[in-house]
């Protein structure tokens, strides 16, 4: 796309990585794995240990390792394109940064905190002739994109309404959203936002619609301090409450040790030492009742779309499954997908088929997804086409819709 940056189909595209955190390490693996498309050509990451861990794996010298955005943005233009891969509460500061250095940008979720900040992204993306594509990995994933065509084919005639459910898990969600970094609205933005901004995207990629009204309910209903059990502790590891807790993080670490990807192992120890620090001084050894935690854990939102399709959606973090449903109504008949398989159903003959995703479900890279949005990122900055509406213009549509959702639950919460 720009022959002024010396860039051709056969030279590799070369990409520094902010953040080199979990987000950071999928998409590594496509640059890994390319690289007679793509090099990484720097790693910036403030945590020094997470540094070098990453920038060993992949072979980045230590003059192209910078602990900071600033020392990094300080040298001008040193490659073509930035993957920002940093908490959310920097995804605008560095978009612009980098997008004023002339860099394309492949940018995280959520695109910014607000619908201001994103226009403001997307028209200097525009101004300096750039590549923005924002991680709406859905776009690139064989389930959403069969559901999305069969529903787009006219086989079934017109999309009249939309159900679909979000289903965080219980897991993630007090790893996550109650004890982690994303449980507070001041630096992650409203839940609805921050997670399902990937399904408000994809109801609006999938009914090709922008929202036309919206109106929105939720709130933190439980995990409060006031619904502490007696008798409880600050630290799951002091709770005379642990062994019946069903939100335990002896449980969910020490013992089943699930969701510990995120904890640092310094050379020299071990998994099960992070798992210890953690539970004694760490954010995630946490009581879920005793965390600083202000965002919702449940929401519900009810959608009119431009073209007149109606659309419910839930999101509920108190759930054992994180598979997402949706059910589709066409005015000749029926699709209803769960991850796992989609059953289309006919209303004239009485037809019913089904077509199996099983072999997608928990894939690694979200069934390769991950892989593919880097790929479309480095084709779109080599002029290829690029028809996955993940551009910041077309994504943009999503921050303004969750912006809308966040202004109506506000508004309507008593
Ligand atoms: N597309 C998806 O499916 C998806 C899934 C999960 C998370 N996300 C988003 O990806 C982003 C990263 O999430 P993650 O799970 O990788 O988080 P993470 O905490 O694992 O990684 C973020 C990294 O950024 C580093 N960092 C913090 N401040 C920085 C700064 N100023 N400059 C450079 N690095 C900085 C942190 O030290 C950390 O290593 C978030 O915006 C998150 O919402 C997207």
């Amino acid at each position: 796309m720009d022959s002024l940056d010396n860039i051709t189909a056969r030279k590799p595209v070369s990409i520094v990585m902010i953040g080199a955190g979990n987000r950071a390490r999928k998409y590594l693996e496509y640059i890994i794995s390319s690289p007679d498309k793509v090099t990484l050509a720097g790693v910036v990451e403030p945590n020094p240990l997470r540094r070098d861990v990453f920038a060993d794996h992949c072979g980045v010298p230590a003059d192209r390792r910078y602990a900071s955005v600033d020392e990094f943005f300080n040298l001008g233009r040193v490659a073509d394109a930035v993957i920002i891969a940093t908490p959310d509460d920097c995804h605008y500061e560095q978009s612009m940064r980098a997008i004023g250095l002339g860099y394309h940008v492949l940018l995280e979720k959520p695109i910014a905190q607000t619908d201001e900040e994103g226009e403001a992204i997307a028209r200097a993306a525009e101004r300096a002739g750039v590549v923005v594509n924002v991680c709406y990995v859905l776009h690139f994933h064989p389930y959403f994109l069969k559901l999305r065509e069969l529903a787009r084919s006219g086989e079934l005639g017109r999309i009249v309404s939309v159900s679909h459910r979000s289903p965080v898990g219980i897991d993630r969600a007090t790893h996550v959203y109650v004890r982690g970094a994303w449980g507070r609205k001041e630096t992650s933005g409203p839940l609805l936002t921050s997670k399902c901004c990937h399904d408000i995207d994809f109801l609006i990629w999938l009914t090709g619609s922008r929202c036309r009204r919206v109106s929105s309910y939720g709130s933190l209903r439980w995990f409060t301090e006031a619904n502490a059990p007696e008798g409880s502790a600050a630290r799951c590891i002091d709770c005379s409450a642990e062994s019946g807790c069903p939100f335990s993080a002896v449980d969910l670490y020490r013992r089943r040790h699930d969701w510990i990807s995120n904890f640092d192992v310094p050379a020299g120890t071990t998994i099960d030492d992070a798992i210890e620090r953690e539970l004694a001084t760490g954010v995630y050894g946490r009581c879920v009742y005793r965390c600083d935690n202000d965002v919702v854990d449940r929401q519900v939102v009810a959608m009119e779309t431009e073209s007149g399709i109606t659309i419910d959606f839930a999101m509920d973090l108190f759930t054992t499954d994180c598979r997402r449903t949706t059910r589709i109504s066409l005015t000749n008949g029926e699709i209803v997908g769960d991850e796992q398989s989609i059953t289309v159903s006919t209303f004239r003959p009485r037809s019913t088929r089904r077509i199996d995703f099983s072999h997608t479900v928990g894939a690694p890279f979200h069934a390769g997804a991950d892989l593919v949005t880097v790929e479309n990122f480095v084709n779109a900055i080599t002029g290829m086409p690029d028809d996955s509406r993940t551009d910041i213009t077309d994504a943009l549509e999503s921050q303004r819709t969750c912006d809308a959702i966040e202004a109506s639950r506000l508004e309507l919460r008593r």
